[in-house]
């Protein structure tokens, strides 16, 4: 059954359709042009549904997109074999969807457009066997109307061909149609695919400006006796202005309203309101068309001498970059996946996400929109000069400033985009021409949005200042240059600078090395990096020199952390080895799980509350008597350490040569005995506030099963992330446990997918069973569409089982 969002309010006539083309898909990988045409049996093929990633299903291998390549901004110095680059999995190939297509109540004077929120990639798209067009970039939305290939019998046939080329990418892209397929069906007169602009032009504690507007697209380009009815409502649907417009002839194909809405409430990360403008289409009586804007209202400034500043209040980013796919899942973009996602990264006291390095999922600007997190909305990896032997450098000619329209016209409305990037560490930086590139596409930006900056990621800093690219950019975004923020800022003009790419720590889950030393590219035999956060890349940096000077610089207006999650592909330092198919530089797991570094970000982002964590665990047999140093990651200013009721001294956070000593508490000379660690924080006042105790597990025991909400929405999308925990008798967590999960799932939902966070790990992500990684994995569970009970069951040998049960029911208003 497809999904079908209706746009209009209760009690309206409907006038547009928004169908999304969920179900009834076939699939099948292969060269066949003849797939297109609508005799063509594909009985054989696969049924799937949409959104879907061909590729994440597997199995992984180290020959999949095995890449021959030096990677130059990595400052490497001769071509290496990379296997796990771009993760390992088999999504190099053609692959082709079919799908009938039945138009509701399709006919003379209905007009119908399909809206493809991202297919990867290089889609060609056929209706009836004839080709409707083409998008080549796989991150990109982009629309076609159907209208004159339609039959308006009903029996249509709608074919897409993808194709993704090897060594196309740095990370793992994804394959097939990952985002949702939209069939829009409206009067002919109607507004257009993102056929609105609305801004803020004026914000006071009394009124905000309300300026929309709105395109409109007739037939044969009559617009004659055209009005609009724009209504603004509050979150509570309370209606706050309205206004009507006729369109005259000199107005062209666009209507400009002016509203001003009564003592507006400001969205911001912490009070994410939002407004709606619904916009009523009518020829003479009749409504043609409605159609809905989402909006919030904000200021901000970007100004010399004095940063950042929203809604008249000085902050500094605390972002993230992320990459798109969501591990287990693929790049199949699923709404509950990202909300998990943004729910642990608000926790964290996260206030903005880079989406690096490509335009995101609109689901992902509406989550953000409504849970209040800031975007930076990113275009491109490279321009003209190629970073991977097929990448977008092929296309950058004619499509980059296609490219660059969708992108701001579908977001330009998102009160969560505060700025749009045109491009991370392009090598044009320092190319002959590059600033004049840069200007370029910061100039279309600005024509098609000139209330947000501009900003690209630069990593050669000396030759991006050098070659007039840094200075063109409305905001000079550096990755990985802490040490450099001074000089560049005296350079450049705009008097600030962004961190836009940061630490690039890497670190494994559960995994401690002895002795514990900071190092750069360091690697072991097994493939994993130590969780003291103390191990980066040679171009980067651990966490705390970031923090020195986002603290002591003015100027320096924040920092997107290399990254919020692990990612699939890049698993730097290992480029070389496999297995190893997923990145290390995640503040939590390919799974979501927090590693210890996510305490550090919390301690000192989340100023709500209070974060007292220590490392690492305390089962260690064999390291008796040995050196086991202990990291306490707190937002309290010191703490005292025991072991077993002993005092290890107390730890005050102070500056020092190193910078670690400012933002951590550490007793690095700590011997192990079994037992347990406790620290006893205290606050400003010398007061002691708050405790916590780490002790040495037992045996394997029992399964614990804790899921991340135990309430889902009946939906067919809805899913829980159950995390599977091997415990000691006494409910310790047992931090070496690699036991075989088994898990079972009945009722009305269904096993979706499982990972544990482990990159070395070849188990497919779509079988019911996976060892535990350093005793813990996750397991995703989705809820059909029917309400009921799901039961969840996790079995391991010699364990007593875990079981867990979830509630569905039908989200209200379907
Ligand atoms: C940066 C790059 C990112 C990622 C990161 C890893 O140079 O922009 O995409 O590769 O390094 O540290």
């Amino acid at each position: 059954m497809a999904l079908l969002c209706l746009s209009a309010l209760p009690g309206i006539a409907q006038s547009r359709q928004d169908i999304l083309l969920t179900n009834g898909w076939k699939f099948s990988k292969g060269e066949m042009p003849e797939a297109a045409r609508p005799g063509f049996n594909d009985a054989q093929w696969q049924t799937v549904s949409v959104p879907h990633d061909w590729a994440i299903s597997g199995p992984f291998d180290g020959n999949n997109d095995l890449q021959k390549v030096k990677i130059e901004q990595n400052n490497e110095k001769a071509a290496t074999l990379k296997a796990g680059r771009t993760g390992g999995l088999p999504f190099i190939g053609t692959g082709w969807y079919r799908r009938k297509l039945v138009v509701p109540e399709f006919g003379p004077g209905k007009r119908v457009v399909l809206l493809f929120d991202g297919a990867m990639s290089d889609a060609h798209i056929y209706l009836n066997g004839q080709e409707v067009g083409s998008w080549p970039y796989g991150y990109n939305s982009f629309s076609f109307d159907i209208t004159r290939l339609l039959q308006p019998s009903g029996d249509n046939l709608l074919a897409v061909r993808l194709r993704n080329q090897p060594e196309a990418s740095r990370w793992y892209p994804g394959a097939g149609l990952y985002r949702n397929v939209h069939l829009i069906v409206t009067d002919d007169v109607q507004v257009p695919v993102w056929g609105t602009y609305l801004t803020t032009p004026e914000i006071t504690p009394e009124y905000a400006k309300v300026k929309l507007r709105t395109k409109v697209a007739t037939p044969g380009n009559s617009f004659q006796n055209l009005r609009l009815e724009t209504e603004i409502r509050d979150a509570s649907g309370k209606v706050m202005a309205t206004t009507s417009t006729t369109l005259l002839p000199t107005d062209g194909q666009e209507f400009e309203q002016n509203l001003v809405v009564p003592t507006p409430q400001l969205w911001s990360p912490e009070t994410p309101t939002l407004y709606t403008a619904t916009s009523s289409l009518f020829a003479g009586s009749q409504l043609k068309d409605e159609y809905r804007t989402r909006f919030g209202i904000r200021s901000f400034k970007f100004e010399a001498g004095k940063g950042f500043s929203l809604n008249g209040k000085t902050r500094k980013f605390k972002g993230v970059c992320n990459h798109h796919d969501l591990g287990p899942l693929g790049a199949a973009i699923n709404t509950a996946a990202l909300r998990r996602q943004l729910t642990l990264l608000k926790d964290m006291g996260c206030d903005a996400i880079r989406t690096s390095h490509n335009m995101p999922a609109p689901e992902l600007v509406t989550l953000c929109d409504e849970m209040g997190l800031m975007l930076m909305v990113e275009s491109f990896d490279e321009w003209k000069t190629p970073k991977v032997k097929n990448g977008y450098s092929q296309y950058f000619d004619e499509w980059a400033e296609k490219d660059l329209v969708n992108m701001v016209h579908h977001y330009r409305n998102n009160p969560s985009v505060i700025m749009w990037s045109i491009g991370n560490e392009v090598p044009d930086q320092g190319a002959p021409g590059g600033g004049k590139i840069a200007k370029r596409l910061q100039d279309i930006v600005h024509r098609e949005d000139p209330t947000r900056p501009v900003t690209a990621g630069m990593d050669r800093i000396d030759a991006a200042i050098n070659n007039n690219f840094a200075s063109v950019l409305d905001i000079a975004g550096f990755n990985y240059k802490p040490a450099q923020y001074e000089k560049a800022n005296d350079k450049l003009p705009q008097g600030f600078i962004l961190g836009t790419e940061t630490a690039s720590t890497v670190s494994s889950r559960g995994e401690y090395q002895f002795p514990v030393l900071q190092a750069k590219q360091k690697q072991y035999p097994n493939n994993q990096s130590s969780s003291y956060d103390l191990e980066y890349c040679s171009w980067s940096q651990i966490p705390d020199e970031e923090f020195v000077k986002q603290d002591d610089l003015g100027f320096v207006i924040g920092e997107f952390v290399w990254t919020g999650f692990d990612y699939l592909g890049e698993p730097t330092p290992y480029d070389e080895k496999w297995p190893s198919h997923s990145s290390y530089f995640g503040i939590l797991d390919l799974v979501g799980l927090p590693k210890d570094r996510y305490y550090l970000y919390r301690a000192r982002w989340n100023t709500t509350t209070p974060t007292l964590h220590l490392l690492p665990h305390w089962t260690w047999p064999g390291r008796e008597g040995q050196t086991t140093p202990v990291y306490c990651y707190t937002n309290y200013p010191s703490a005292e350490l025991f072991v077993n009721g002993k005092s290890q001294g107390r730890q005050t956070k102070a500056p020092s040569d190193q910078p670690q000593t400012r933002y951590r508490l550490m007793w690095n000379d700590v011997k192990y005995q079994p037992g347990s660690i406790k620290v006893v924080a205290y606050d400003a006042q010398g007061k002691a506030v708050a405790t916590e105790e780490v002790r040495t597990a037992g045996k394997p025991h029992h399964i614990k099963l804790v899921a991340d909400h135990a309430a889902l929405a009946a939906d067919g999308q809805d899913l829980a992330y159950v995390t599977a925990r091997v415990e000691d008798a006494k409910g310790n967590l047992c931090p070496d446990a690699t036991n075989q999960l088994q898990v079972a799932v009945s009722g009305a939902g269904r096993f979706r997918a499982i990972g544990n966070g482990d990159a070395t790990c070849l188990e497919p992500f779509q079988e019911p069973r996976m060892h535990a990684f350093h005793g813990q994995l996750v397991a995703i569970v989705q809820a059909a569409d029917k309400a009921g009970d799901i039961k969840l069951t996790v079995t391991g040998k010699g364990l007593k089982a875990g079981s867990l049960r979830l509630k569905t029911a039908v989200p209200a208003g379907k």
